[in-house]
């Protein structure tokens, strides 16, 4: 929430069955208080009419250039981005051609700052080399594009060409709107909690839900970065463009940020990772009696080990307590030698396990290796993560 706060977004809406879907995307924009215009092809009007699209925008409609003159002027000089969602074959083949015969086409042309695409259209025409050629030639000069998916296609048939859905565009308006100053970076993230097995079906856990980690991976991946995410057993849905590596013990957890650390510049310990794992796991169901001891024996600390490695990325941590233990995270820090800590009172509300918020207080070294404390207000986990994020970054130009 806020990056879209006050944008502009021109959005066109062209003749696809897929523009129903639109509706969604303008109700979700205006949700970000983002200021949402639309201009409708003719064809589009066959599949939603301008008052449903009215409704969900707050506003009028744009569609006859010569009804309204000079919008085809005006409305891109005030948009910061102009999205197409559903995009045709045919305004992208008009686009890519520098055909302007209508008021979308036309205010396309007179447009020169970020424009985002969602194409969506039967395979057949996805895969025509003659559609191909202009959605290269469209990617070639910056025009960026998201999606179109497979699956089940509104014809009845299977294959590409089904429109992104709402969460993923919102996602790359957001990403075309940041400034991409994690480029060129390789951010690992853990999120998440693992499990350790008692038995084949019990298990020891904890109440982390992953979205910390997952916003973290989520706003990387927006500001640049190439973003790999490991996670534990949640069950949310990864950031779209992220690689994800799923695990479920702290053992697979632990090795596969060791096959990984080596290939990252920056590593984001953000998984609950279990403290302690029963001393040996029963091959079969423990039955039912009585009760019985669980002898637990420490499991490996991830954190640790990271920091001990002689070449390493930039390692940030959590430390996740009941109470305001800001003195056991800085310990930490120390400790474990890593470059910065995200303190966290998960025992307060709107902080911690399975909350879209989070308050938390950011540990790190200045310049002459000084530990400074960093608190921040309660605020959302994508807010949250931007805050880490920047003050990586700043901490990495400094390096
Ligand atoms: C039922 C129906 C569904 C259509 N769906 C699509 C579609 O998903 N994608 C597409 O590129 N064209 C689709 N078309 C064709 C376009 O509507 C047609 O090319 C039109 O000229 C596009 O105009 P516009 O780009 O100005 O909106 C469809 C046509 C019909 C009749």
């Amino acid at each position: 929430m806020g990056l879209l706060k006050g944008s502009s977004i021109l959005l066109g809406i062209t003749g696809s069955v897929a523009a129903y879907k639109s509706i969604e995307l303008i109700k979700r924009l205006r949700e970000e208080e983002a200021c949402v215009k639309v201009i409708m092809t003719e064809a589009s009007k066959n599949f939603i009419t301008p008052l449903s699209v009215e409704l969900a925008s707050g506003d009028s409609v744009y569609s006859d250039m010569f009804r309204s003159p000079l919008s085809h002027v005006s409305l891109p000089a005030n948009a910061d981005l102009f999205v197409i969602a559903p995009a045709t074959a045919n305004i992208i083949g008009k686009y890519a051609n520098g055909i302007a015969d209508d008021l979308l086409s036309t205010a396309l042309m007179a447009f020169n700052g970020k424009v985002l695409i969602a194409p969506a259209m039967n395979w057949r025409m996805y895969e025509n080399p003659a559609f191909q050629k202009n959605l290269h030639y469209l990617e070639s000069i910056g025009v960026k594009t998201i999606g179109p998916e497979k699956g089940s296609l509104a014809c009845g048939e299977e294959g590409i060409g089904r429109m992104a859905d709402a969460d993923k565009i919102i996602d790359s308006i957001k990403a075309s709107l940041t400034a991409q100053d994690l480029a060129g970076e390789s951010v690992l993230v853990t999120a998440g909690p693992t499990r350790e097995y008692i038995d084949p079906i019990r298990y020891i856990s904890n109440r982390s839900s992953g979205k910390m980690g997952y916003a973290i991976a989520r706003v990387a991946k927006r500001r640049g970065a190439d973003v790999t995410l490991i996670s534990g057993p949640v069950s949310i849905k990864p950031p779209d463009g992220v690689d994800i590596i799923n695990v479920d013990t702290s053992d697979e957890m632990y090795k596969a940020v060791m096959n990984n650390i080596n290939m990252s510049s920056i590593f984001i310990m953000s998984a609950a990772v279990a403290d302690f794992r029963a001393a040996g796991m029963k091959a079969e169901k423990i039955e039912k009696k009585e009760g019985f001891s669980l002898n637990l024996t420490k499991t490996t600390d991830i954190l640790e080990e990271t920091g001990r490695l002689e070449k390493r990325p930039f390692i940030v941590g959590f430390s996740a307590e009941t109470g305001y233990r800001v003195d056991r995270a800085k310990g930490k820090l120390v400790a474990k030698n890593i470059d910065m800590i995200v303190f966290n009172d998960v025992a307060k509300e709107g902080s911690g396990f399975d909350t879209d918020t989070n308050e938390v207080t950011i540990i790190s070294r200045d310049k002459s290796g000084k530990i400074q404390e960093l608190p921040l207000q309660v605020m959302s986990k994508e807010d949250v993560a931007s805050a880490i994020l920047d003050r990586v970054a700043e901490a990495k130009k400094g390096c």
